[in-house]
């Protein structure tokens, strides 16, 4: 996150891509083949080898873009937010020394039927699909990216939340000695985001274990990050550890450092600047152009309900 610069939301020309492969939506569909038979424009290698091991079906629902170039592969798990690592987006190298296997997640608090599991056993417990979503950072960039996972309410539904619990928070890993910038005290690691119960339900709310076709990188937040489009990305919570249910909204990880730059709601809006800069626009990472941003990232359909009856109106989209 930018927290001393200044900048509009153009970005310096040294941060602007050159980007030489765009792939097209419906060719990276076809190629990855949802029943693995992948051909042509990819890197067919790189497929064969790290295939995604497990069954996944297609879920375009969510799909609204129909023109837009996804964001190439090479793009998307290279330019990374993972302050865990380093507050630049070159923190690929860093990340892998991440250790992901075993990976123990515990989703607990007020639910009828705690557990504590490791990542392989839970993703044989949940049916998984793709999907591709939009993911607008707070920065005023985006990517167009086809993720595989699960949804969040479907993990939730195996816990089954009380009518007490509210909130659901996420936490990243914490671990120091693997991420060097855990040892950086004056920020409240680890990591935390958090949802309402209705936000957190929501068909979209979407868990990621995968991108491409393939097992989601370190740098992406694997074994297991949160997806929520209709948010800014810092929302999209990474490497996560632990899921509790709550009846109190405690801090985010942002909202503890800049509670007016990076709030709890985060819903994407073009017509709410960031204190520092515009968010009426965003650069595609993809292609280097820019868009308009749109309410809710383009998803209000599904989403806008949510906030009727938030009284905090200024918050929403902070
Ligand atoms: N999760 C953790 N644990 N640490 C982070 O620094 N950065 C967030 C989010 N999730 C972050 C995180 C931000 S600011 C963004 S924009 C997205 O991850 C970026 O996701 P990507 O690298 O997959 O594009």
């Amino acid at each position: 996150m930018l927290l001393k610069s200044s900048k509009k939301w153009q970005l310096h020309s040294n941060e602007l891509t050159s980007e030489k492969i765009y792939l097209n939506r419906r060719e990276v569909l076809k190629n990855l083949g949802f029943l693995g038979i992948a051909s042509g424009f990819l890197d067919i290698r790189a497929l064969a080898k790290e295939k995604y091991p497990y069954h996944y079906s297609n879920n375009n629902n969510y799909d609204i873009d129909f023109d837009r170039l996804l964001t190439s592969e090479s793009k998307a798990t290279s330019y990374n937010n993972f302050y865990e690592f380093g507050s630049t987006k070159n923190i690929k190298r860093k990340a892998e020394k991440l250790s992901t296997s075993p990976w123990n997640i515990n989703i607990g608090g007020l639910v009828d039927k705690e557990i504590s599991i490791d990542f392989d056993d839970l993703i044989r417990k949940v049916s998984l699909e793709e999907r591709i979503y939009r993911l607008r950072c707070v920065e005023a960039w985006s990517l167009l990216v086809p993720w595989i996972g699960f949804p969040l309410n479907s993990l939730l539904k195996l816990v089954v939340p009380k009518s007490s619990a509210k909130y659901l928070v996420m936490k990243t890993f914490f671990d120091p000695k693997t991420a060097p910038f855990q040892k950086q005290s004056w920020y409240p690691w680890p990591y935390t985001e958090v949802l309402t119960i209705d936000e957190a339900f929501n068909d979209l709310a979407f868990i990621a274990t995968g991108i491409y076709g393939k097992i989601l990188p370190n740098q992406n937040g694997a074994p297991l990050r949160l997806v929520v489009p209709w948010k800014y990305g810092f929302k999209s919570i990474k490497s996560i550890v632990s899921f509790s249910l709550v009846s109190e909204r405690p801090k985010t990880f942002w909202e503890e450092i800049v509670p007016k730059e990076y709030g709890f709601w985060a819903n994407v809006n073009p017509l709410v600047d960031h204190p520092r800069w515009s968010q009426s626009k965003e650069k595609d990472l993809g292609t280097g152009a820019y868009r308009d941003t749109e309410i809710f990232n383009g998803y209000a359909q599904w989403v806008a309900h949510l906030y009727k009856d938030v009284k905090n109106e200024e918050n929403l989209y902070r």
